[in-house]
């Protein structure tokens, strides 16, 4: 992940907020709000003004914040039980390990690891799909962001320039498709898709095949640019997978849990993986939560070998007892279809932000996962910042400081602004946001 994080009306920080090492950002640079609570689809600052999420955070607080329900499950739970080893069983663990299977992508079923977030189950997918192939090599995409671990940022496309430690052994990376910036040299989405295939081939071929033991990717990429892959490109993915023997992973950290329209991407576009991280929305971010769902068939490789995986805090209760209220309420609320609307909803305003704003070159994603991609000219495609541009640049910073000014976070990456409103958003709420983007992009304009 990279912040584009924003200047606001705060003008002097208060010393004990200088104690925090703020993530992804230049400390001395550092004058966001003081937020101090949250409700629905906004969160407050001290000084009581209001601000739209219109990212659900960090791609994560898919049911809005405070919903009473997960919050009242949460409480309860914490009363009974907050954590107990993860060698003993326990009924909240596996009430939520059958009702995930009721979501499953595969008819024989799923096992569940428990982790505490997206990075740390990615690091364990990598760990699960060696132990089962007994072979090291994991390819993942250039464009990619699969955490922040040193195991996760190595499996991390972008920026790894950025990270002086060396990559961990056996990360091998590929390009994949991107139709609006192509790395073919093509503007056919049907053509890119061969390519991309013939790419990943070689790759295959001169990496050896029989020494990889997973393709790990997000089915839609999340902050390193949205980009929705062409029909019919993870199908052929799999397929190779198939062919040589390769685990296919799916980071669905991002994308799972109604994200896109349906309880996983891999649903809503027909690829059944051998593995899903999952984290961030499974919860709504309510409490850490993330893991592997691994197939039956995969899983069961461990019914007479060590499954040498674990932390102390794999399957804390509280943790699951969130995911578990979580998953109800995206089930009885009928929220995994949500993205469906949302998405026309997105398509239509942005769409319309596109058509009043030159400087939007492409509008692109699916269900409630959609990106904005900023260019200096439609014809050449030339992006409005260049990529790679540690701490953000200044018309990206200007952009997202007035959207806080007007009471409206999101965040991105460069040149895409991340567009993923909280499955639970009212139409009304989303024109706000519209509203404010409209507003922060005459003003960016303006100063080019
Ligand atoms: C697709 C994807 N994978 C992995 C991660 C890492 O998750 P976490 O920040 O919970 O470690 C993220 C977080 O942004 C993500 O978007």
């Amino acid at each position: 992940m990279d912040l584009q994080i924003h200047a606001s009306a705060t003008t002097s920080v208060p010393p004990a907020f200088k104690k925090i090492l703020v993530p992804w950002s230049v400390q001395g640079q550092l004058r966001p709000p003081i937020i101090t609570h949250a409700k629905g689809s906004y969160f407050f600052d001290r000084d009581g003004k209001r601000y739209l999420d219109l990212t659900s955070g960090y791609v994560a607080v898919s049911l809005g914040h405070g919903h009473p329900k997960v919050v009242k499950a949460i409480q309860d739970q914490a009363e009974r039980l907050c954590w107990v080893a993860s060698s003993y069983f326990n009924d909240v663990r596996a009430e939520y390990a059958e009702l995930l299977n009721t979501i499953s992508p595969w008819r024989e079923g799923l096992r569940v690891h428990y982790a505490c977030g997206g990075a740390e189950a990615n690091d364990d997918a990598v760990k699960i799909a060696r132990l089962v192939t007994q072979r090291s090599k994991i390819l993942t995409a250039y464009r990619s962001y699969h955490g922040g671990t040193l195991g996760a940022s190595s499996l991390t496309g972008v920026d790894r320039w950025r990270d002086p430690t060396p990559a961990m052994p056996g990360s091998v990376k590929f390009f994949t498709p991107y139709p609006y910036r192509s790395p073919f040299f093509t503007r056919d989405p049907r053509e890119e898709t061969d390519r991309a295939i013939e790419h990943l081939k070689q790759v295959l071929s001169h990496e050896g095949a029989q020494n990889v033991a997973a393709i790990l990717m997000e089915p839609v990429t999340g902050s390193s640019g949205i980009v929705v892959y062409p029909n019919g490109y993870l199908q052929r993915v799999r397929e190779l997978c198939d062919q040589h023997g390769i685990l296919l992973i799916f980071d669905e950290i991002m994308t799972g849990f109604g994200r896109t329209g349906a309880p996983f991407a891999a649903t809503r576009l027909g690829v059944a993986p051998d593995m899903m991280s999952f984290a961030k929305g499974a919860s709504s971010s309510y409490t850490p939560l993330g893991g592997v769902l691994v197939r039956e068939t995969v899983a069961s490789h461990f019914d007479d070998r060590l499954f040498d995986v674990g932390h102390t805090h794999a399957g804390h209760v509280l943790a699951v007892a969130g995911g578990l209220a979580a998953l109800k309420v995206y089930l009885e609320e009928g929220l995994f279809e949500r993205g469906l609307e949302i998405e026309q909803w997105l398509r239509d305003g942005l769409g319309e932000l596109k058509r009043r704003h030159p400087v939007i070159g492409d509008v692109r994603g699916i269900g409630a996962q959609f990106g904005i991609e900023l260019v200096r000219d439609a014809t050449s495609r030339e992006p409005l910042v260049e990529w790679h541009h540690p701490g953000g640049s200044v018309p990206m910073k200007a952009f997202y400081g007035e959207l806080l000014r007007r009471g409206v976070h999101a965040y991105g990456r460069y040149n895409v602004v991340i567009v993923t409103p909280p499955l639970t958003i009212s139409r009304d709420e989303l024109q706000e946001g519209f509203d404010a983007l409209d507003a922060a992009l005459t003003v960016m304009e303006g100063r080019l």
